[in-house]
């Protein structure tokens, strides 16, 4: 990790005055900010939000998919389902040893999770009714959660940027792999592309729900952006998202819900309806069709993985202890 920082260990620096200036320098230099290095606490603590959210939404995300694996229709369908959701895990596990650098660890942030004070993204509140929505959750949430990404391999703190470098590499796997399996249904029966075309109309505007709140009504944006945690806004990034998936959405021949979607020569964009903020906020506010069974489910394998935990807990003490094991209270006794 220190070969990625050329900062000054703190104790060169002393005044707080220095340090500051040391880390807006490190900002505008375009530089990353390592654990080791001194913060602002208002960094430290949007960077614990932004990271414990994003680490909370990969773990839940696993569920609305999960839903699906003991159901998909082919044993390759299941292995890459099966798959795809570990990945989600594992993208949850670097995110939460992101956050333990800057001092949260990952029970508390669990506690946080499954007491409802820390929150995920609105899009895994929604459910999953049919075996397209495999598909669609792929193309469309795993798409959008590229396009928010991929600047983020570019964020200002080292260990988030590196993480996200890994995580993107497997979204857009998981992106294609929704594609793959939507053309597939697309080249089948009326009955499947129905249940595509319905499965779209449901996910749609979820997704692009997925950027956050207009540029207006988003009051951390401008100090994100200034610190280098963010590199877009939100409705940047919404734009970005549409524009990538209307052709998308053509080759596979469905529609999207959405009369006012039309190309527009002048901006070089496409233009695109109003999302339902309303609904927006419902679901983030708690309101949405399964926030409830997702904290609920979150919160049943936390206690169910309470004798794992112990387990775990006990058999590292063991060893810590144990000469035979060489462990590092052993090595100190002798
Ligand atoms: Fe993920
Ligand atoms: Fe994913």
């Amino acid at each position: 990790m220190e070969r990625h920082s050329e900062n000054p260990s703190t104790d060169q620096l002393d005044s707080e005055n220095e340090l500051s200036e040391h880390f807006e320098a490190t900002i505008a230099r375009d530089r990353r900010i390592e654990p080791r290095d001194w913060m602002p606490e208002g960094y430290r603590k949007t960077m614990i939000r932004q990271i414990a959210q994003h680490a909370h939404s990969e773990i839940i995300g696993m569920q609305p998919e999960g839903n699906w694996i003991t159901r998909a229709p082919s044993l390759r369908r299941k292995a890459i389902l099966l798959a795809k959701v570990q990945d989600e895990a594992g993208h949850g596990m670097y995110l939460y040893s992101a956050a333990e650098t800057l001092g949260a660890g990952r029970a508390g942030l669990t506690r946080m999770l499954i007491t409802g004070r820390q929150k995920y993204s609105s899009i895994f509140n929604y459910p999953t009714l049919s075996y397209a929505d495999v598909g669609v959750i792929g193309w469309l949430v795993d798409g959008a959660a590229i396009c928010n990404q991929v600047p983020l391999c570019r964020s200002s703190y080292g260990p988030y940027a590196r993480a996200m470098v890994r995580i993107c590499k497997e979204e857009s796997f998981h992106q294609r792999q929704g594609y793959e399996l939507l053309l597939t249904m697309m080249r089948g029966t009326a009955g499947q592309r129905a249940m595509v075309q319905e499965s779209v109309d449901r996910f749609w505007w979820p997704s692009l729900m997925m950027f956050g709140p207009p540029d207006d009504q988003s009051p951390n944006t401008e100090r994100s952006m200034a610190w280098g945690i963010k590199r877009h806004t939100n409705d940047e990034l919404r734009q970005r998202f549409v524009d990538m998936t209307v052709p998308q959405a053509g080759k596979l021949g469905v529609t999207l819900p959405d009369p006012g979607l039309r190309w527009n020569a002048d901006r070089g964009h496409y233009d695109f309806g109003e999302v339902d903020w309303a609904e927006f906020r419902a679901v983030v506010g708690g309101a949405g069709p399964c926030n409830a069974e997702r904290i609920a489910r979150r919160r049943a394998a936390h206690q169910e993985g309470e004798w794992v935990r112990e387990a775990a807990m006990a058999h590292a003490a063991k060893n810590h202890d144990d000469p035979e094991r060489g462990g590092a209270a052993a090595e100190a006794a002798r």
